[in-house]
């Protein structure tokens, strides 16, 4: 189990230590003692990655079945909610949150749901107003699984928050930990690249993702071995993993799925741009067409590679998508206009 790598790393944060070994719930930390790994020496940034609970720590009580019930949800979601899914039919395609939030939602840099109970509710740009955490989990049924927003009060909602929230136990409120965002890659100074993009996919992702990009669909037909990238089974235009920068960072640190991590990426920043220029290239593949006129009401709060017109700034739609991104982005340092993306 990833316990034991983790273990040392936990010993040089004590903070850490008490999170864990409360979470731990009278396991002794000291039995925690790890068998020591090179690999883990060597990896300071990984020194100070926040350690999720392990999920043997779940309480024996109606909690802790809320809180297996609902990483089950997230493990396993087409199964339950998606299009043939036994409890309800709210997903609109075959993609499960673990498509994406990996090892449900424990994997550092791996869209992993570490601070998402500690910094929710909060002000979203894209609806222009104050989310909650279910409200957040209902934006990703609708856009990347391209389905209809669950009940607020459903046992099946408050199973995955509640969950959530047991897997942050410890984050401060508001806070964020070491691992839970997306890592960083340096951008280009030209325009991300889908003809680059094309070789660097069949060279590290065709074998897996297939030729068209349509994935492996389980012999069940409900879930998938390895999930669509792009055609109207995969997410919507308006997901973040549509956004070229969003979907570098991810590729980046964690594609080929079962040779990089994020200590030890496989493609270069250069390669993980271009990749996820060609696998969100429109002009190239298909994907659901929603309605997206309502989006970020308040123009300027667009992330600089959300690239859906009207901008509130001078850059054309292409560079929105395509980068570069750093122009577009001291242009708005220089105007007072937020720079994220
Ligand atoms: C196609 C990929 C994809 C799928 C599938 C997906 N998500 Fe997401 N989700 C994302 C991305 C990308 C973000 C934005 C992360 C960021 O802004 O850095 C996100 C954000 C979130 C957040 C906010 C996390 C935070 O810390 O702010 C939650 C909660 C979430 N997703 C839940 C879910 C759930 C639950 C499902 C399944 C019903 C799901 N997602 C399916 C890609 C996906
Ligand atoms: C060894 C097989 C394999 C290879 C090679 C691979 N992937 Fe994946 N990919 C997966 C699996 C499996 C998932 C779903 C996550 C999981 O189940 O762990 C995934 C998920 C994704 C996702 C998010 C889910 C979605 O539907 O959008 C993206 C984006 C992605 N891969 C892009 C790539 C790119 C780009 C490459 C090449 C650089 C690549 N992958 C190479 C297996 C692979």
């Amino acid at each position: 189990m990833e316990r034991t790598s983790l273990s040392r790393r936990e010993m040089t944060m004590p903070r850490m230590v008490i999170i864990v070994c409360i979470a731990m719930l009278g396991v002794a930390c000291s039995q925690q003692q790890p068998a020591e790994t090179p690999a883990a020496e060597k990896s300071t940034a990984a020194d100070s990655l926040f350690v999720p609970p392990d999920t043997s720590t779940i309480p024996k009580n109606a909690t802790g079945d809320l809180i297996r019930y609902g990483r089950e949800l997230l493990v396993n979601f087409p199964y339950y909610l998606g299009p043939k899914g036994k409890i309800g039919q709210f997903g609109g395609n075959g993609l499960g949150c673990q498509n994406c939030h990996l090892e449900a939602g424990t994997r550092p840099y791996g869209l992993n749901y570490f601070s998402a109970h500690a910094r929710y509710p909060q002000y979203r740009a894209r609806e222009g107003k104050v989310l909650t955490l279910a409200d957040r989990v209902n934006n990703c049924v609708e856009r990347p699984l391209n389905g209809k927003p669950l009940p607020l009060d459903s046992k099946e909602m408050v199973a995955m928050v509640t969950y959530m929230q047991w897997l942050g136990k410890g984050v401060p409120v508001g806070g964020n930990v070491p691992g839970d965002k997306l890592k960083e890659i340096a951008l280009l100074d030209r325009p991300a690249d889908p003809k680059k993009g094309r070789a660097v996919y069949e060279q590290h992702c065709v074998r897996c993702h297939g030729d068209d990009g349509q994935g492996v669909l389980k012999e069940d037909g409900i879930a998938y071995v390895y999930p669509p990238l792009w055609g109207k089974l995969s997410y919507q235009p308006g997901s973040s993993m549509h956004r070229v920068i969003k979907a570098a960072q991810f590729i980046k640190y964690n594609m080929p799925q079962d040779l990089a991590r994020w200590d030890k990426p496989v493609l270069t920043d250069e390669e993980a741009i271009d990749v996820a220029a060609y696998v969100n290239d429109d002009h190239l593949h298909e994907r659901p067409q929603p309605d997206l006129t309502s989006e970020y009401p308040k123009l300027k709060e667009k992330p600089v590679d959300y690239y859906f017109p009207p901008f509130a700034d001078v850059f054309p739609q292409e560079q929105h998508k395509y980068g570069p991104f750093k122009p577009i982005m001291e242009w708005r340092k220089k105007n007072g206009h937020p720079t994220g993306y």
